[in-house]
């Protein structure tokens, strides 16, 4: 969603580190956002993580065309170390 902030700083981890986003604004697509919320929503249900606090799935981060979570569980992979390597095994980082 173009307005939300948690979005914001998912962008500007990413871009800091590098990394291109592909990002899609929900609220600026022309058509297919209910269908796209429906998958995030389904997604949400299915991770294991407890990411109720998150905000109706977004921000929604996909590497290598995988789902990988929320922000909680980008900012957990970024502290621990594991963000990196799972960017360069999806191709998004060369360095
Ligand atoms: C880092 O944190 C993520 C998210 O909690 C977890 O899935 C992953 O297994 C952790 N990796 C390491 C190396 O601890």
């Amino acid at each position: 969603m173009s307005g939300c902030c948690m979005c914001t700083v998912v962008k500007r981890l990413l871009f800091g580190l590098g990394v291109g986003p592909t990002i899609v604004e929900l609220d600026h697509l022309a058509s297919g956002a209910p269908d796209i919320q429906a998958v995030l929503f389904h997604l949400l249900q299915e991770s294991s993580s407890s990411s109720s606090s998150e905000g109706g799935g977004v921000p929604a981060v996909f590497v290598g065309g995988k789902y990988l979570g929320g922000i909680e569980t980008l900012m957990a992979c970024h502290i621990n170390g594991s963000l990196v390597p799972l960017l360069k095994d999806a191709g998004a980082l060369w360095l």
